[in-house]
């Protein structure tokens, strides 16, 4: 698979959808650990949110107001909480960490900060 269609993958598993991702391709500690070990870079994260949002909108899905709100709040979250934890190396994040999973009320239930 390439980029595109693992990034894809991801995000349809994280949002309730095939667990495709997670049988072909990694867990969440493959995904974070690609995101780790480059510093903290808040300013990048929110310019990255900005992106996604325009992108949202380039593609007509701020269109529906509850899809662009949910799918917003995802990506923000996801940024600033669970892709930015591990700031000083890749090598510092544990083996096994859980997929969160995000539905139209938000983080689903069952998934806790402590399991970054
Ligand atoms: C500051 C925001 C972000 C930046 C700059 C960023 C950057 C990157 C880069 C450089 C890659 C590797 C590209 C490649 O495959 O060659 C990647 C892969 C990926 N990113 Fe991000 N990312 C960001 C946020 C996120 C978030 C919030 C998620 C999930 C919620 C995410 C999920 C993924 C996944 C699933 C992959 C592919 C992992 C794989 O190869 O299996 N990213 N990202």
């Amino acid at each position: 698979m390439q980029h595109t269609e693992r990034l894809a993958a991801y995000w349809a598993e994280a949002l309730g959808g095939p667990t495709t991702y997670s049988e072909q391709h990694g867990d969440e500690t493959h995904a974070v650990r690609i995101h780790s070990g480059n510093g903290a870079h808040e300013e990048m994260d929110q310019r990255a949110i900005a992106c996604f949002d325009q992108a949202l909108a380039d593609v007509g899905l701020a269109r529906d107001e509850r899809l662009r709100r949910v799918l917003h709040d995802y990506f923000a979250w996801a940024t600033t909480t669970t892709m930015a934890h591990y700031h000083h190396s890749a090598d510092d994040v544990p083996d096994g960490l859980r997929m969160p999973k995000w539905s139209w009320d938000g983080l689903v239930s069952g998934w806790e900060a402590k399991d970054i």
